[in-house]
């Protein structure tokens, strides 16, 4: 680990303005504003509108970025979008990005694991750098989870929700640098899925009237997984960071449910003084959650210079992935 140069110099968020809240929820489905709080501490969540794409947020929340970067979005050189909701097949979201923000031809790729889709973003992105193959990365977390939400499935439904958070990844001399990463993924097909739409089960009338272009999942194995998987991964961070839990400044978790973040934390022996929870305001995001997290610990003044952050995240794939950061 010789050559970590590549770091965040800034962030962005996006968030749709439209607030469904658990008692809007409960008019869609069986369900009450108490059951979804205590099994998930979501209270609400941001649904993008009619016309509003996965790109469009991205967008939004790469703006603010590159503003804060004092960059232009010619600047980029490449662009890593990640999404399990992308606008297309093809032309991938990435390419939307890019010619909404005008960048030039400069390469676009999408990044498809799911939920850990920024962690792996934006190890790849350190790694463009940090090699020397280009300058200046802008790795963006985006979803539109409302267009692939089953609204019949009470037990998936409430906790999924749209928005959009980018980083410009490039050589920063020691500020917001990426110390180390890891990804990793374990097939598990029945555990998290969207069943149909690709090569395996082509759009059919069947497949639209039994729900299968939308997120299939078994709450319970991911939890189980999810505690285990988020304790590892910190604990493997600090170990390879040369660090200890306690020199940990602020955990920013993937919010997939807070209390699958108690739990492993609990075991870690990191507080919950020091973990980024707002999963009661904006759900599950997916990819976007971390980013728009981020930017939300930034603006609240949760991170100081030389602080250790710590990212992690686990999705469908099964996908997982961490990332340490010195700040
Ligand atoms: C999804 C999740 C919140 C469900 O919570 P849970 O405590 O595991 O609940 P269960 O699925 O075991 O269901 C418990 C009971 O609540 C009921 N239930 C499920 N959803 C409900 C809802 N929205 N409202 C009211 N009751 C509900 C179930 O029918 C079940 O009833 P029963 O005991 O009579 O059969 C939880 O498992 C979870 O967060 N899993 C991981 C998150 C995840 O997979 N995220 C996606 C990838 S990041």
């Amino acid at each position: 680990m010789s050559k970590q140069q590549a770091g965040i110099l800034s962030i962005g968020a996006y968030v749709p303005e439209r607030v469904v809240t658990n008692d809007d929820m409960s008019k869609i489905v069986d369900t009450s504003d108490d059951w979804i709080y205590q099994r998930t501490g979501i209270r609400e969540r941001r649904f993008a509108g009619e016309n509003e794409f996965t790109s469009d947020m991205a967008l939004r929340a790469a703006q603010v970025a590159l503003q804060r970067a004092e960059m232009k979005p010619t600047d980029i050189d490449y662009i890593l979008l990640a999404t399990a909701s992308p606008d297309n097949t093809f032309p991938n979201t990435a390419c939307w990005v890019q010619q909404g923000l005008q960048m030039g031809d400069i390469a676009a790729l999408d990044i498809s694991t799911a939920c850990a889709g920024f962690v792996y973003a934006l190890e790849l992105g350190a790694a463009l750098v940090n090699t020397d193959s280009y300058n200046n990365v802008l790795v963006i977390g985006a979803e539109k989870l409302s267009s692939i939400t089953n609204f019949t499935d009470r037990g998936s439904c409430i906790l999924f929700a749209d928005g959009a958070g980018a980083a410009v990844v490039t050589r920063t001399e020691g500020r917001g640098t990426v110390v180390c990463s890891r990804n990793g993924a374990r097939f598990d097909y029945d555990a998290l899925n969207v069943a149909a739409g690709g090569s395996r089960m082509p759009a059919s009338h069947e497949t639209v009237e039994k729900n299968m272009h939308t997120i299939a999942l078994k709450g319970r194995t991911v939890y189980k997984f999810a505690v285990q998987k988020f304790t590892e991964m910190a604990e493997e961070a600090c170990s390879r960071g040369g660090i200890k839990p306690d020199d940990v400044a602020l955990v920013i978790p993937h919010q997939a449910n807070v209390n699958i973040i108690e739990s492993a934390m609990k075991r870690v022996g990191i507080g919950m003084d020091r973990v980024l929870i707002n999963i009661d305001r904006y759900g599950n995001t997916s990819s976007a959650s971390i980013p728009i997290a981020f930017d939300e610990a930034l603006a609240a003044g949760r991170i100081k210079r030389g602080d250790y952050i710590l990212l992690e995240a686990f999705g469908g794939g099964l996908s997982w992935g961490y990332n340490l950061i010195r700040w």
